[in-house]
């Protein structure tokens, strides 16, 4: 196409092969027509260390996780957040309908987070976590917690809690609610993923068999189309 003079930069056809161009500021034409540049869609595991900001520019920001990748040619954002003092397992993509998937409130993937709080945690309060927390912002959904351990050493309890929700700071406040400070906050899975072979500050790419799979996840269920040959059943009158 380049040599036959059907492709133009600026204006003006070039048809010697291995010109160079910059990416979103030439205009390529072919044959008159402009040309789309189709973006490779990038989507990366992180492993965060706290310290780090999950946002792409922040002025106020001594790090952003941005920092700690090498050598990516991408626009690259985080998919939700993490907070500054929270580690783990954070998602990074160039892809905008992705990351409005998996963010949106009403069908997000369960995240797992182990937490080290502030003394004893009791039966009871495990039962809170599970049954709903009310904060300021409503009660929280049913989670999943368990206690991994309890040291009385340190005073410290951890804790291992699900949730599919994503509210700010929803995990240190569902502790703090109930009275126990959060010491310690890491994010080890979301839906199937976890941070396996990643120390922190690692991160690779997603394979896409993995992308597909959280976008199914993360997907609202199907309704069920009506079975055929069948008509809703009339109810009686009179
Ligand atoms: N919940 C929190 O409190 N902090 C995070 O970073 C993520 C979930």
């Amino acid at each position: 196409m380049i040599t036959s003079g059907r492709i133009a930069v600026d204006g003006k056809v070039v048809t010697e092969l291995g010109a160079k161009v910059i990416p979103g500021k030439a205009k390529l034409t072919y044959d008159g027509q402009p040309v789309q540049m189709v973006r490779e869609k990038i989507y990366i595991l992180l492993n965060k260390p706290v310290g780090y900001t999950s946002t792409r520019s922040d002025p106020h920001a001594k790090h952003t996780v941005l920092e700690l990748l090498k050598g990516i040619d991408a626009y690259l954002y985080p998919v939700g957040r993490l907070d500054l003092d929270t580690s783990g397992l954070l998602l990074l993509t160039n892809d905008g309908d992705f990351t409005k998937l998996l963010t949106h409130p009403s069908h997000q993937v369960n995240k797992t987070y182990v937490a080290v709080v502030e003394g004893r945690i009791t039966a009871a309060n495990l039962n809170r976590l599970e049954r709903g927390v009310k904060m300021e912002d409503g009660v929280t959904a049913p989670a999943k917690a368990r206690l991994l351990t309890y040291s009385p050493s340190e005073g410290a309890s951890t804790v291992e809690i699900t949730i599919h929700e994503g509210r700010k700071r929803q995990v240190r406040r569902m502790f703090e609610s109930m009275g126990h400070e959060v010491y310690k906050l890491s994010r080890t899975k979301l839906g199937f993923l976890d941070l396996t072979g990643l120390s922190e500050g690692k991160y690779r790419n997603l394979a896409p068999k993995e992308v597909a799979e959280l976008k199914k996840l993360a997907s609202p269920p199907k309704a069920a189309a009506p079975r055929p040959g069948r008509t809703p059943a009339r109810r009686k009158t009179g």
